[in-house]
C-alpha cells in the first residue's frame, strides 16, 4: 500500500520524499504471472523509464506503485503516486478544463477553484482556446496534454505515465516528447515512464529499466548520463538505443 511516511529512504532527501522502492515484487493474475521478483528504485526527482515487450507487466507495475493493486510477494513502497493511464481516460462529456481539473474536484476542490487551477497551465500546455472543447474535439496530442495536466494537478510527488504517447503518430510523438522533457525541466517530479519505445526512453529518462517477456523480470538497467536537451540523432542517444534494443533481443536498427 501507499506508505510514504515509513518507506525506506533513498538518500538524505528520502526521509521526506521516499520516491519509489519495489523489492522482489511478484504479481500474478490467476495462472498468469505478470511480474516476477522485480526490484526497482526511483530516487526523488529521478525519471526512470520502464520498457519491455507487450504483456510483460508494465501497466501492472504502475498499478502496484499507485496502490491500485497489491503484490503477491515482495514489497512496494512509494510516495503518493498519480497514474496517467494507458488510454487517456478523459471523460467525453466534460470540457478540457473540467477534465484537467478532475483530480482536484475528486480531492474536494470547488468547480470554480479546479477550473482556475487548471486554467493557469493551459497556455504552457498549448491548450489556450480549447478550454470548453470536449475530448472528441481535441487532437490526439491535445488529449494527451489534458490527461498529463490532470495527472500533474493530482499534486502527488510521483507521476506514473503509462505509454503517454503510444497512440500518437511519429511526428506528434516527437513533438510531445520534447514538450514533456521541457515540462519536467520546469516542474521536476519523480517519474516512472512506461514505454514500448526505447528511443523515447533514452530521450527522456535518467535511467532505463528493461523487462523480459512475461513474467516480467529486470534484464538490464541502463544509466542515461547524457546532457539535455537530447536529440534522437545524437550519437550517444543512438548508441544507447541500440544497446537497449540488443538487451531486449530486438534486431538492431542500424544498417549492417
Ligand atoms: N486485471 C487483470 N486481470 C487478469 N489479468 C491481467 C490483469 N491485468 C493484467 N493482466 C495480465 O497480466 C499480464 C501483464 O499485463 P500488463 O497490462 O501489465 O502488460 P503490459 O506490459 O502493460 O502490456 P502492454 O505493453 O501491451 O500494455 C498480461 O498477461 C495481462 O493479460
Ligand atoms: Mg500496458
Amino acid at each position: 500500500m501507499q506508505s510514504g511516511a515509513e518507506a525506506p529512504a533513498t538518500g538524505s532527501r528520502g526521509a521526506e520524499q521516499p520516491g519509489v522502492v519495489l523489492d522482489g515484487v511478484t504479481k500474478a493474475f490467476g495462472a498468469v504471472v505478470a511480474l516476477r521478483d522485480v526490484s526497482l528504485r526511483v530516487a526523488p526527482g529521478e525519471i526512470v523509464a520502464v520498457a519491455g515487450p507487450s504483456g510483460c507487466g508494465k501497466s501492472t507495475l504502475l498499478e502496484l506503485i499507485c496502490g491500485l493493486a497489491e503484490p503477491d510477494a515482495g514489497e512496494v513502497n512509494s510516495a503518493p503516486a498519480a497514474l496517467m493511464p494507458q488510454r487517456d481516460g478523459l471523460l467525453p462529456w466534460l470540457s478540457a478544463l473540467d477534465n484537467a481539473g478532475l483530480a482536484l474536484r475528486a480531492g474536494g476542490a470547488s468547480k470554480k477553484a479546479a477550473r482556475a487551477a487548471a486554467h493557469e497551465h493551459f497556455e504552457a500546455f498549448g491548450l489556450t482556446g480549447f478550454e470548453k472543447a470536449r475530448p472528441a474535439e481535441l487532437s490526439g496530442g491535445m488529449r494527451q496534454r489534458v490527461a498529463f495536466l490532470r495527472t500533474l494537478l493530482a499534486g502527488r510527488p510521483v507521476l506514473c505515465l503509462d505509454e503517454p504517447f503510444g497512440a500518437l503518430d511519429a511526428l506528434t510523438r516527437g513533438q510531445m516528447q520534447r514538450w514533456l522533457a521541457d515540462a519536467l525541466e520546469r516542474e521536476p517530479r519523480t517519474v516512472v515512464l512506461v514505454t514500448h519505445d526505447v528511443e523515447e526512453a533514452v530521450l527522456l529518462a535518467d535511467r532505463i529499466v528493461l523487462l523480459s517477456p512475461r513474467p516480467g523480470t529486470v534484464v538490464e538497467t541502463i544509466e542515461v548520463d547524457l546532457p539535455r536537451p537530447r536529440a534522437r540523432t545524437d550519437l550517444a542517444v543512438v548508441e544507447l538505443r541500440e544497446r537497449a534494443l540488443h538487451a531486449l533481443g530486438e534486431p538492431s536498427t542500424e544498417r549492417a
